[in-house]
């Protein structure tokens, strides 16, 4: 499953393909481009068959020969219509091109999402309103959205974001982060951007938000931006969200980041950016998050697939927005440089009750991991994981207590995360290094770690591969590979079986 660097991956393993991961995507929706006469011909009335048939035909032999002469290739097999009705989810429904947009990739239709935007505000009080994006390439600079409403992505639309950085707004470092995440002051926007809302739905026909992040990341590693690089969407003090059916693709930073938001649903997204040097291009980031659910999404980007958030260090402790009640279940996940699914490193406003449920990751540098540090303060607790499945990583489970990134000297260096309550449950895998590495320390220990039907398959059988430090927790049952000694034994019934007297023993070793 080795592809080149510049290529994101699009499609889950192999051994996905027919199992749940194939009933999200029937069949039938593949080749929707052989139904577009029909679609195209209720453009016209049906009596003059005649002359509707000869202008259809002129029509195309046109469209075709300039679709051939501009992009190449047989123009065929590309889609010149929308091949499914887009379904009118509010009273009122805009098309963009209502509002002057050009879907040609060099037109700049930021205005045209402003206008729509702000006809959409005024129906506030009668429902709300939904934009449909048509097919094409539509080049926007960031645009905000409004309460009450509903973009529509249709099959073949794309949102491109302008990749030049003149034209993205500067907005104020976020509250719980004191800083730009790379650097100090303010911090470029997002492409999508909302605050104080409510009710919003951002969906479609897998239609899709690219950030055309090539530049942005080239531009970070050398060094060239004076600030910290903007979200693809970011939805901030609001509620009532819901993202689904679409692909977002090539953030320049975070994809999907709700900042402080209650009562989020994220369904059935694509998340795609190069899974090498496309740095910090994490899928979603719940942030300071509560009554949230991430499901049925494919996840393969260039850091974190998820990563559970709330604030940093002395910021997040002022700020003391926890993340929490938040269930991630069926995703598949990729993550090269980091891992599937994150819980931290800023956590500093606390993150609690967060089932991860049904995920199956694959050819990730790390499965599942928590990160903290001193200066963090907050807390991790309550989280639950049951039935992952770890293909090929070299780590499976992480908790981490010395992850030293901070924003500043300002932060206290007493101020120590607590960890606890924490349960993995039915963890399966193949081709994994080390499945195990709890590293807690004497000022961050670890607490109340169950562990209950684990199988993971190790690439090589040697000892200290279930590596702990500073960990008080138990074993439920027979676990493999087979666990460190800091953990109690207790056999499938429940009857204790052996007590651990060396919870703080260390064994630890990044070689493996
Ligand atoms: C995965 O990341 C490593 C560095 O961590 C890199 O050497 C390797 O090329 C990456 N693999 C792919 C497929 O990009
Ligand atoms: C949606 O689009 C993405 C990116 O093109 C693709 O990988 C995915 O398979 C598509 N999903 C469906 C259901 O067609
Ligand atoms: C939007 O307008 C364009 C151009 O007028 C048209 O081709 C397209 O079918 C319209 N889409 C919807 C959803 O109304
Ligand atoms: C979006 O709204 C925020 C908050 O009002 C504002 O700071 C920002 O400038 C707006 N962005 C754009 C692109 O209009
Ligand atoms: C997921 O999204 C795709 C593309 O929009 C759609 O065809 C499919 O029916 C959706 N699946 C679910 C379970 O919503
Ligand atoms: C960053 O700041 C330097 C020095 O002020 C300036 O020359 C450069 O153009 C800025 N770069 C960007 C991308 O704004
Ligand atoms: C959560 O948001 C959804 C979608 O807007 C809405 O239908 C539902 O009523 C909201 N739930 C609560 C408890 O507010
Ligand atoms: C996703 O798309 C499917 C198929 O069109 C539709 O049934 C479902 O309601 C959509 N889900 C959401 C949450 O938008
Ligand atoms: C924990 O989160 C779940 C959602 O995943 C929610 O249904 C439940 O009520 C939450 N529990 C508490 C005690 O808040
Ligand atoms: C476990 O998760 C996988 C997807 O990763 C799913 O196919 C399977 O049905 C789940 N098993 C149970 C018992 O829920
Ligand atoms: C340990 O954590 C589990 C949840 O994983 C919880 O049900 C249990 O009450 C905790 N035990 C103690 C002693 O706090
Ligand atoms: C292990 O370390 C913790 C925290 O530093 C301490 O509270 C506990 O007493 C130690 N336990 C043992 C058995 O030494």
């Amino acid at each position: 499953m080795v592809e080149p660097p510049s290529t994101p991956s699009s499609s889950p393993p192999c051994c996905w393909r027919r199992s749940w991961w194939a009933s999200l995507y029937p069949t039938n929706n593949h080749h929707p481009h052989r139904r577009w006469i029909p679609s195209a011909t209720t453009f016209f009335s049906t009596n003059n068959t005649v002359l509707t048939a000869l202008f259809l035909a002129f029509f195309f032999t046109v469209f075709y020969w300039q679709k051939e002469a501009t992009a190449g290739g047989l123009a065929i097999f590309r889609r010149p219509f929308p091949s499914r009705q887009v379904p009118k989810l509010r009273h009122a429904a805009f098309n963009l091109t209502d509002f002057g947009g050009v879907g040609d990739g060099i037109t700049l239709n930021t205005a045209a999402f402003e206008r729509a935007v702000v006809a959409i505000s005024k129906l506030r009080n009668k429902g709300g309103g939904q934009l449909n994006v048509p097919p094409g390439n539509w080049l926007t600079a960031p645009f905000n959205l409004t309460s009450h409403m509903t973009l529509f992505l249709a099959e073949g639309a794309v949102i491109l974001g302008i990749d030049d950085e003149k034209y993205w707004t500067l907005m104020p470092p976020l509250p719980s982060y004191g800083y730009g995440r790379e650097h100090p002051g303010p911090r470029y926007g997002s492409l999508i951007h909302g605050q104080h809302l409510k009710d919003v739905v951002i969906t479609g026909h897998n239609g899709t938000i690219d950030g055309q992040g090539q530049t942005w990341w080239t531009k970070y590693r050398q060094k060239l931006l004076n600030h910290t690089r903007g979200p693809l969407v970011q939805i901030m003090w609001s509620r009532d969200i819901v993202i689904s059916n679409i692909t977002l693709r090539n953030s320049p930073f975070w994809t999907l980041h709700p900042y402080d938001c209650k009562n989020v649903t994220i369904k059935n997204l694509t998340i795609l950016a190069p899974v090498f040097q496309a740095p910090n291009t994490d899928g979603i980031d719940p942030d300071s998050c509560e009554d949230m659910v991430i499901e049925d999404c494919y996840i393969s980007v260039g850091d974190d697939g998820v990563a559970i958030k709330s604030g940093w260090d002395q910021y997040g402790i002022t700020y003391g927005r926890p993340s929490r009640n938040i269930l991630i279940r069926n995703l598949v996940v990729r993550s090269n440089v980091s891992a599937g699914i994150s819980i931290g490193s800023e956590m500093s406003g606390g993150v609690s009750n967060i089932t991860v449920e049904n995920v199956h990751i694959w050819n990730s540098r790390r499965a599942v991991r928590i990160k903290t540090a001193p200066g963090r303060g907050g807390y991790v607790r309550d989280i639950t994981y049951r039935n992952l499945t770890f293909e090929n990583c070299r780590v499976g489970i992480v908790i981490k207590t010395d992850y030293n990134e901070h924003p500043d000297g300002g932060f206290d260096p007493n101020a120590f995360p607590i960890l606890k309550d924490i349960s993995y449950t039915s963890i399966h895998g193949e081709g994994v290094r080390v499945p195990v590495r709890i590293q807690g320390s004497s000022e961050i220990p670890v607490m109340n770690v169950t562990f209950r039907d684990m199988s993971v398959g190790v690439t090589n059988r040697k000892k200290h591969i279930f590596q702990c430090a500073y960990v008080q927790g138990s074993v439920m049952g027979t676990v493999y590979p087979a666990p460190c000694e800091n953990l109690d034994l207790y056999d499938e019934l429940g009857n204790l079986v052996r007590r651990s007297t060396s919870q703080n023993s260390s064994d630890i070793d990044y070689d493996f």
